[in-house]
């Protein structure tokens, strides 16, 4: 390998979420005091990763830091446009207009305003249970009732799929007006089919649904699958919104730079009102720069990087297959996150977080955040060193005493 994925990076003192945040975010106790030193807490909740964002991108950040002037700096030039649209191109065979994209400081403030754009009071939104939290945060933050279509394994043979006579009959009803989706899905790592995709968009069109794809991980599939954006199966409409980033890609979440596709001219004109059009195809300086050099650099990066995370998913699904069988894993198609089922421990949720934390020492994301259909199950982030993937399966022996 090209690329040092092995490397442990130290950061410590960098005002790093993982690090700092995970006594509110896992414990909802800023004081808590863990029995043992933080340092022995193995982190893999929050998606990002543990591997140094590439040197391309590094190296672009440090021109433009050389330039010394950070003054209020707005994409003028299409450059931003150009690159990232031929990236889109490249790796999804999909483009877009230039006047349809935004960038903006991240995909959960976008999908609070836009929310706000396709519901009025009394109406509802659908998501896909489990769920990533911010989409029923988004419909909570406007008062509004989220629908909950769960995923399923009905075949039980560890593939999570969408329930479409549920869907259908939920997406039906009068007053959902928004489905929030997830493409490729955060947290069951599954990659919808084309089959899939189509016919969730033309469930959402027949009931005149607006749908918001949310298509952050879109780059972090297994070696060898593609992405395709919901968007590209429905060339004529403007009733789907992409949202996409550099950020889990290339570990960039700390540059808040996203990008929202909207082909509606009145959402579109609304959502350029809100930004105050002073920020209109503007990110973060740093962000922009960096998203550049990623798109324009990165895709050898990136190809190692899914190799490196396609054997994190093996190692941790045959250790989990060989022992502990009790625990569940699903296929897992794309992303980091490893969404795992203790259920066959016979543990409750709570014994089941605090043998975690207390004897196994891992920080996991508590599937109960991901809605009802996360009870007894957690996600495990692998996007860090082989060697810590390893120490934490050995740990997680622990939790079965
Ligand atoms: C599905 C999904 N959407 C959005 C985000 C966060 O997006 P942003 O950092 O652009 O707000 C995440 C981060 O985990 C995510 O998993």
């Amino acid at each position: 390998m090209k690329y040092n994925f092995d490397e442990i990076i130290d950061r410590r003192n960098t005002n790093c979420t993982s690090i700092e945040g995970f006594r509110q975010y896992i414990f909802h106790d800023p004081e808590l005091k863990l029995p043992y030193k933080d340092e022995e807490l193995i982190r893999m909740w929050i998606a990002d990763m543990e591997f140094a964002t590439p040197e391309c991108i590094v190296e672009g950040i440090r021109r433009r830091l050389d330039r010394r002037i950070f003054g209020y700096t707005r994409l003028f030039s299409p450059g931003y446009y150009g690159v990232f649209s031929a990236w889109t191109e490249k790796m999804y065979g999909w483009t877009f207009p230039r006047g349809d994209l935004y960038i903006c400081g991240g995909i959960i403030p976008a999908l609070n305003e836009l929310v706000g754009y396709a519901c009025r009071s009394g109406d509802k939104v659908l998501i896909f249970t489990p769920s990533y939290t911010p989409f029923k945060a988004a419909a909570d933050f406007h008062g509004l009732e989220t629908v909950c279509s769960d995923l399923t394994d009905r075949a039980h043979n560890g593939y999570f799929e969408i329930d479409f006579d549920d869907f259908r009959a939920k997406a039906a009803a009068p007053a959902v007006k928004l489905l929030i989706f997830c493409n490729p899905h955060n947290p069951t790592g599954r990659i919808w089919t084309e089959e899939e995709l189509r016919a969730v968009g033309e469930i959402c069109m027949e009931n005149d649904v607006l749908i918001i794809s949310d298509e952050i991980h879109c780059d972090l599939l297994r070696s060898g699958r593609t992405h395709t954006p919901l968007a590209k199966l429905f060339p004529g409409t403007d009733r789907i919104i992409t949202c996409m980033a550099p950020s889990k890609t290339f570990n960039l979440a700390g540059m808040f730079t996203s990008e929202i596709i909207i082909p509606n001219p009145e959402l579109r004109a609304r959502y350029k009102n809100f930004l105050n059009d002073t920020v209109h195809i503007y990110g973060n300086l740093f962000g922009s720069v960096a998203a550049q050099a990623a798109y324009i650099h990165g895709a050898d990066w990136l190809d190692q990087l899914r190799d490196y995370l396609t054997d994190n998913v093996a190692y941790c699904k045959r250790f989990i297959a060989e022992q502990l069988p009790e625990l569940r894993t699903y296929r897992h198609e794309a992303t980091y996150l490893l969404w795992v089922n203790f259920q066959g421990l016979g543990l409750s949720h709570q014994e089941l977080t605090e043998r975690l934390v207390r004897d196994a020492h891992l920080g996991l994301n508590d599937g109960q955040t991901f809605g009802d259909a996360g009870e007894q199950c957690m996600r495990v982030n692998l996007a860090c060193p082989r060697s810590t993937v390893e120490e934490a399966m050995q740990r997680l022996l622990k939790v079965k005493k």
